[in-house]
């Protein structure tokens, strides 16, 4: 059982605990952007704007604007980039001031469902010769995602959790060539598997702490119920990511990224 896109309140500082890992696949995302100098960059679920300095370094002279749901993460990157322009909205609905030269997306469209209407629909907003340029998770089927789901159906909270537990809504490259191809004169689609090496003793937990985790917790309200859920979770992903000898862990961690020019 699953409900539609219920938002989950973010929390800027446990997104943030892992910048460094969680910042690469912006820049290969980023390297593979064929926009020579856009007017305006959009930078959809832009979260506190830790892409914001990569993206005005490569355009200056641009307009940015990042868009995003949280009031919270919105806060963060307008106390951080106060040249940049903020705006509250939902990606699903959202739609540019005039068509786009470029929208960017980075780790963001996963928490958006219904891609079949989405990625047309963003294609639309494109000007000609504009681009769209997306990276999302393509992890589900991992041992910290397919662990997560194991918990939730094996404990107390089996109930409350499944209600807030989503569909993953990432296809193959496939699903997104059919959807964009028709729509693209030019279209690059790849997915690379990071081997993040990550440290401290639960390392696999505290990256899932701040972002596919999030809701499961927040719908946890009973302090002692949402330390032994993620008590529970933590030690199946110790048991799931062994660690190597000097203490540190691999967490394999696979990506599919889609640059599109219309
Ligand atoms: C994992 S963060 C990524 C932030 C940033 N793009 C980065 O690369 O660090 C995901 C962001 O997507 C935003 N988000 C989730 N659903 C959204 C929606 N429907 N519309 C707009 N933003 C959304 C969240 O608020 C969050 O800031």
């Amino acid at each position: 059982m699953s409900q539609p896109n219920k938002q989950p309140t973010w929390n800027p500082g446990q997104y943030l605990k892992f910048a460094g890992q969680r910042m690469r696949p912006a820049l290969d995302l980023l390297n593979q952007v064929d926009a020579e100098a856009p007017s305006v960059v959009y930078d959809l679920g832009c979260g506190p704007g830790n892409v914001t300095p990569f993206l005005m370094g490569r355009w200056p002279e641009a307009r940015h604007i990042g868009v995003d749901s949280s009031d919270q993460m919105l806060e963060k990157a307008r106390a951080e980039h106060p040249t940049g322009e903020w705006v509250k909205a939902d990606a699903k609905t959202w739609a540019p001031e005039a068509p786009a030269e470029l929208i960017y997306s980075n780790a963001a469209l996963q928490w958006v469902d219904g891609h079949a209407d989405l990625f047309p629909r963003l294609m639309d907003q494109l000007a000609p010769g504009g681009v769209l340029a997306v990276q999302m998770p393509h992890n589900h089927a991992a041992p910290s995602h397919m662990g997560m789901r194991e918990v939730v159906e094996a404990g107390p909270w089996r109930d409350k959790l499944l209600l807030v537990m989503r569909e993953f809504p990432v296809g193959d490259p496939e699903v997104y060539y059919d959807l964009i191809a028709p729509k693209a004169a030019n279209l690059n689609l790849w997915e690379t598997t990071y081997a993040q090496i990550m440290e401290g003793d639960n390392p696999i937990a505290e990256w899932t702490k701040g972002s596919a985790l999030k809701p499961l917790l927040d719908a946890l309200t009973d302090p002692d119920e949402n330390a032994e859920f993620f008590d529970t979770y933590s030690k199946a992903m110790q048991a799931a990511y062994p660690k190597q000898s000097d203490g540190k862990t691999i967490f394999h961690f696979r990506r599919l990224f889609i640059v599109a020019k219309k």
